[in-house]
């Protein structure tokens, strides 16, 4: 049979995804018997499961159910949940100069990816005389799904990473510098960043982000901040959190890691003109989002529990993970690997280089699935950088602390014993 060449560009089995076949057949093949540090899947936490169903609850037995499930509605949204949103937005998402955000900002959509890939084929692409508007993504490594929505070819910015390495702590972080952005603005699109980051747990500092925000003055180059794991909700930021807007930020929320990864909601707040054409994009292919759980999230919302159970339970339990994965790395680890964890500051991953490691990351990520545990090997978090030519990219893992102590435990002392042979 034969296909579109858009089914070409989009039906690659390549970095992450072929890796993420691998642990699906792994974990089916290990019954059980495996440590899976490669999921990003929350925990269930008592306390979000009660509220989950409580909420649900409430849903089926109000009077509003019938109609929500049983009508199509608008293409755009369930009425109460954005209205919910608005005032949620001006509480949080509010600076001295801002005006106040109204319902014309905001987009319900049905999931990142597809917003995303609305965003990136909306805007970036190639112009009569052959320059191209493109993406630039000024973290690296950075969420490897934004590199695999492109329709036309080269159309990403391949950013090498900055990093600087503290040898006494074993720790080290990303940078982002915008010296190394374009100079011709004409030819950027689309920045897109996620703060907190997956996979790195990085938040871009304000004069960063600041840096970033001086690049695009005086342009309509829009800056995404995929802020998945950002407070308040889901509240996954262990230090001090400051939202810094500009007048081209868009804001995109969702409400996955608040334990509904499977309840497709995804929330976009921005300047009107950058929403309407992926608004556009959305309703002709998804027509809307689930309106199930649109309505559960009003109340849930307006009631600001899950706010509070965002802070007090779901921040408290991931941060504490973190303190548990540093402990053990320190304990288990010896000093003489030249191994750095990147510093924590959200998220719900870690991420470790090794220095000079002899092998490739796919090869360490071979060398441990025997032992039974899996992590993410790093390059495919490294988006369109050479990684025949960038050796760094090969050297990186991802962690997800999303397993039991003792898990954390036995995954560091079978990370040791590898690192010991390998070096
Ligand atoms: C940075 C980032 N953005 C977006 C998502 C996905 O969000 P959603 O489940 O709402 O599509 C994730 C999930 O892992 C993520 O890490």
């Amino acid at each position: 049979m034969e296909l579109s060449k858009i089914w070409e560009k989009l039906s690659k089995v390549t970095g992450v995804r072929k890796i993420m076949n691998d642990i699906q057949k792994t974990l089916a093949e290990a019954q059980g018997d495996i440590i899976n540090m490669s999921a990003w899947n929350p925990v269930i936490l008592p306390e979000l499961e009660n509220f989950w169903k409580q909420q649900t609850q409430e849903f089926l037995e109000s009077e509003e159910f019938w109609e929500v499930i049983g009508r199509y509605g608008s293409t755009k949204w369930y009425e109460p949940f954005l209205e919910a949103m608005v005032d949620f937005s001006n509480t949080h998402f509010f600076a001295a100069d801002w005006k106040k955000w109204t319902k014309d900002n905001l987009l319900v959509t049905t999931w990142s990816q597809s917003f995303y890939f609305f965003a990136i084929n909306a805007f970036a692409w190639t112009l009569e005389n052959w320059i191209k508007k493109k993406v630039l993504l000024p973290q690296s490594p950075e969420y490897t799904w934004y590199g695999w929505m492109w329709l036309e070819e080269d159309i990403f910015f391949p950013v090498e990473p900055s990093y600087e390495l503290n040898r006494e702590s074993k720790r080290y972080h990303y940078t982002v510098n915008t010296k190394n952005f374009p100079e011709d603005k004409k030819e950027v699109w689309l920045i897109i960043i996620s703060r907190p980051s997956n996979p790195t747990g990085n938040v871009i500092s304000v004069e960063e982000l600041q840096a970033i925000y001086s690049y695009v003055e005086g342009t309509d180059i829009p800056v995404l901040l995929d802020s998945a794991y950002a407070p308040p909700i889901p509240n996954l930021a262990y230090d001090k959190f400051e939202m810094l807007l500009h007048p081209n930020t868009i804001v995109c929320l969702s409400f996955s890691k608040a334990w509904l990864p499977w309840e497709r909601v995804w929330i976009v707040l921005g300047a009107e003109k950058f929403l309407d054409p992926i608004e556009a994009f959305e309703s002709n292919t998804c027509i809307m989002s689930s309106r199930f759980w649109q309505a559960i999230l009003s109340s849930a919302i307006q009631s600001w529990e899950l706010e509070h159970l965002s802070k007090s339970v779901i921040n408290v339990y991931y941060k504490k993970k973190f303190e548990i994965l540093q402990q053990w790395l320190s304990q288990y680890v010896q000093n003489d690997v030249p191994y750095f964890l990147h510093e924590t500051k959200g998220a719900m991953f870690g991420f470790m280089y090794f220095e000079n490691l002899p092998i490739t990351d796919e090869e360490l990520y071979q060398k441990l699935k025997k032992k039974w545990v899996l992590f993410v090997p790093g390059n495919s978090f490294f988006i369109w950088v050479d990684k025949k030519n960038y050796k760094h990219a090969n050297q990186c893992m991802r962690i997800s602390i999303t397993v039991s102590d003792n898990e954390i435990l036995k995954a560091c002392k079978v990370l040791w014993e590898v690192l010991d042979e390998l070096y």
